[in-house]
Order: C-alpha cells, then structure tokens, then sequence
C-alpha cells in the first residue's frame, strides 16, 4: 500500500474516517508531528488524536486502562468516540502538546482500518483542514485546505457521520466529562457508563482551554457567519437586505430566501442535518457571498448538541441592534 510507505518513510497522509478525514502521520514521531502542525497552521498547544486499530493499541499508549475505559471501547469502537487517558510513554509527547494525557480513537472506517492495520502503529491525525476552519468531510474539500501540504491523500467518498468525534476525558477519577459532543451522545454515553457530564464551555481564542479545539472561533466558514433563532427571523431578513446577497442554512421551510440570495434547505433528521452541514457551510463559503446566515436548530438532545456546539463555533450571534429590530 502507497500510502504505508509514505507513512514509513515519515509522511503525511491524508485520509477518511467515519466522522471527517484526518491528517495522519506516525504517532511515535516527534518530527512528523511537528510537521502535521506545520501543514495545518496548527497553534502548538492543540494535542492532536492518535489512531488506532484496536482497543489493545490504545492500553499500549494509555498509562493507565481501567473499566471505564474498558467499557467504553466494547461499545463504542470502533466508532466516533475519543477518548482522553494518561499519557504512557510510547508515543512522541507532541501529541500531548505539553499535556499529561493523550487522545486515542479507534476509528470505524474501511479505508482508515486498512491503514492503521498495514501500518501497525498509531496514526496522529487531526482534522485534515487548515487550523480554526471547517473540518472536511470529502477528499475534494482535503484538496482545497491543504493542496500542496499534503504529499498524498485516500479518497474514500463522503463520510458518514460528517461531524468530528465525541471527546471524553476519563483521565481522572472524576465523573467523566464532554468535552465535544459528537454522534457518540450523551444519552448513549450514560447509559454505557453511568454518570457523565457536559462541558462545552466556550473560551476566548487566547485562554488555555480544557480542549483548545473548544475555542469558541473554530470549525467556522471564511464568509462572515452569524446565526439566529426562529423568533429572530425578522430581523435576520432585514440583515438579509441590507447585507445581499447572503447564503442561508435552514431546516425550516417557513425560514426561506429567495434569489439573489442562496437558501441550502438543511434535512430534518439529526444524523443527516450532520453529515450534510460541513458540505453546506464550504459550498455557501466558496460563492463570494457577503454573509452566511444559520439558522440554529430548535432540537437540544441526541446529535443535535454537537450540531448546535459547532454552529455556534462557526458562527457569531447576528448583530444585536439588528436582533432586536
Ligand atoms: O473525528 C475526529 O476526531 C477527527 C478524525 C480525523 O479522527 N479528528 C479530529 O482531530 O477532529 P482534531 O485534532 O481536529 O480535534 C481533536 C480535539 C481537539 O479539540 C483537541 O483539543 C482535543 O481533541 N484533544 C486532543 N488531545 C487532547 C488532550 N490530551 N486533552 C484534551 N483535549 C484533547
Ligand atoms: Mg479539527
């Protein structure tokens, strides 16, 4: 496989995995990490996810692996779900970006399982997107944020899920905590494992974060975004006017604009609104529109809170003198 020895040889490879293609490089490898942050434009304090094939890589790269861990990973992986562990001492520490603990996912993907196990070592890999952008979810949006940067990239089709993974922090003996909610729900999480907690708490871009990936500018569009509410859609349409033309993401048909603005009518289902919203995001970025308005989802359980979490990451609220229009 063309893409092993790349990776053997201390490349960069770009490739797909359920949730969005990462940037995939060895893990082990100070120099080829330092290059994943290179190419991304990555701020040095972000760790980066480390693959694996299974769960017994991951208690190789774990200083510790207890139950929780243990069950987390009988029903969860492989799947979107992340998980941070203590750091053991196999990987380079520039995964951990100065942390004491490293994130390991077991990725459910063809082409990412095949690789991981021709490879037969961990796999660093962030998102495959320039650093704070939208995450790509096909290898032509791969092309578009790192042609150039990237000497080779699998192209495995759309993914299926089209949000990044759950992150879980287990590193402690506190109750387990969100520290990005994705496919992987709370819901399903607390069932496997009992009490878990929810922290998306936003910061600003220059504080140390839990997460840094939780600044509150990330996963966002080029095109200025702001995002409402349907009792604010007055307003928005004013905005609308004064701003034309803008693009607009909906889930609902009474929240629609017509030429020459551009209106992507989102799916009602949660799994899907996920998939497609990244793909919508970079089609409404690349057509030099003024603005693009998002109209933020009424629905607050299962997918849609990671749904809602990246909106608000891509977007700012839309100007309150207009808001309260
Ligand atoms: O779905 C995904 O997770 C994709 C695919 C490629 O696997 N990867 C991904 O990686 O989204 P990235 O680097 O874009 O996001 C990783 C997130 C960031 O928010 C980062 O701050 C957080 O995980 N993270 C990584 N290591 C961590 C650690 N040791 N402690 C806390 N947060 C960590
Ligand atoms: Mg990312």
């Amino acid at each position: 496989m063309l893409a092993v020895e790349y990776l053997r040889a201390g490349e960069l490879v770009a490739f797909p995995t359920e949730t969005v293609y990462g940037l995939g490089g060895d893990a082990r490898r100070d120099d080829v990490v330092r290059k994943i942050y290179a190419a991304k434009g990555r701020p040095g304090n972000n760790p980066v996810i480390v693959h694996v094939a299974e769960a017994d890589d991951a208690k190789e790269y774990a200083e510790h692996w207890n139950g929780v861990a243990e069950r987390l990973a009988k029903h969860f992986w492989p799947g979107p779900l992340t998980m941070i562990l203590p750091r053991g001492q196999k990987l380079s520490a520039a995964v951990s970006a100065g942390r004491h603990t490293v994130a390991v996912r077991c990725p459910k993907h063809p082409v990412a399982e095949a690789l991981l196990r021709a490879f037969g070592g961990p796999i660093a890999a962030p998102s495959a997107n320039r650093s704070g952008f939208t995450s790509p979810t096909a290898a032509s949006h791969v092309m578009a944020e790192l042609a150039g940067r990237v000497p080779l990239i699998l192209d495995g089709g759309p993914c299926r899920i089209g949000l990044e993974s759950t992150v879980i922090d287990i590193s402690s003996g506190d109750v387990p905590t969100v520290l990005r909610p994705g496919a992987v729900t709370l819901e399903m999480l607390r069932e496997a494992i009992g009490d878990v907690q929810l922290s998306i708490r936003t910061v600003d871009n220059n504080e140390a974060a839990a997460s840094p990936g939780m600044q509150d500018r990330h996963y966002a569009p080029r095109t200025p975004a702001c995002r409402f509410n349907k009792s604010q859609w007055p307003a928005a349409l004013a905005w609308a006017q004064q701003h034309q033309p803008v693009g607009l993401i909906s889930c609902d048909d009474a929240v629609l604009l017509a030429a020459p603005h551009e209106t992507v009518r989102m799916p009602e289902d949660e799994f899907e609104y996920a998939r497609a919203l990244y793909g919508a995001l970079r089609e409404l970025d690349e057509k030099g529109l003024k603005a693009i308005l998002v109209l933020m989802p009424e629905k607050n359980e299962g997918v849609w809170v990671a749904v809602a979490d990246r909106l608000r990451r891509a977007t700012v609220e839309l100007p309150a003198a207009e808001a309260r229009r």
